[in-house]
């Protein structure tokens, strides 16, 4: 089994968190790689739920930013490889949901992952817009 909890993103250990997202393969979607923009993405994030396992090892993270009353952005949802199919990501999606209740979800879904968020209840917008960011 697993227990899921928010947390504040400042305080998880970032080369654990990197360990994650190299062990769901999000890490190649992410920049892992530069600490202290990793570093940032953690600490900048205001709603951040995190699973383990039975000895406490981390084994999925929802890491959200969200103003707690209209919008919640669910930015990473990994959950390590050997920890898939289990029902982890449908729990770290609903613990993200009752920390900010009447918050919409919004998402941009992974190539892989774009199968996965309708099977748990999401949505597709037809009318999502993106701007890349000013500097690299
Ligand atoms: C996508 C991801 C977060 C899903 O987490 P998970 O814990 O494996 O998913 P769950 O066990 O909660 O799956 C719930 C249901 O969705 C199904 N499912 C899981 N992954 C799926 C996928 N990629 N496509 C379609 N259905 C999927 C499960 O079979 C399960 O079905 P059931 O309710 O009929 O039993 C996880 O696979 C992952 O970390 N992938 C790599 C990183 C990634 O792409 N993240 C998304 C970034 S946007």
């Amino acid at each position: 089994m697993w227990t899921c909890e928010q947390v504040i993103g400042a305080s998880l250990d970032v080369a654990e968190a990197a360990a994650l997202y190299r062990a769901s393969t999000l890490a190649e979607r992410r920049p892992v790689e530069d600490i202290g923009r990793f570093t940032s993405m953690l600490a900048g994030a205001n709603l951040v739920v995190t699973a383990r396992d039975g000895e406490g090892r981390l084994i999925g993270i929802a890491r959200s930013l969200t103003d707690g009353a209209y919008s919640t952005y669910l930015s990473d949802l990994a959950v390590d490889v050997a920890w898939q199919g289990k029902g982890v990501g449908r729990d770290l999606v609903r613990a993200t949901r009752e920390a900010a209740p009447r918050a919409k979800v919004i998402l941009l879904s992974a190539p892989a992952a774009v199968d996965y968020y309708p099977h748990i209840g999401f949505e597709r917008h037809d009318s999502a817009w993106t701007m890349t960011a000013t500097a690299g």
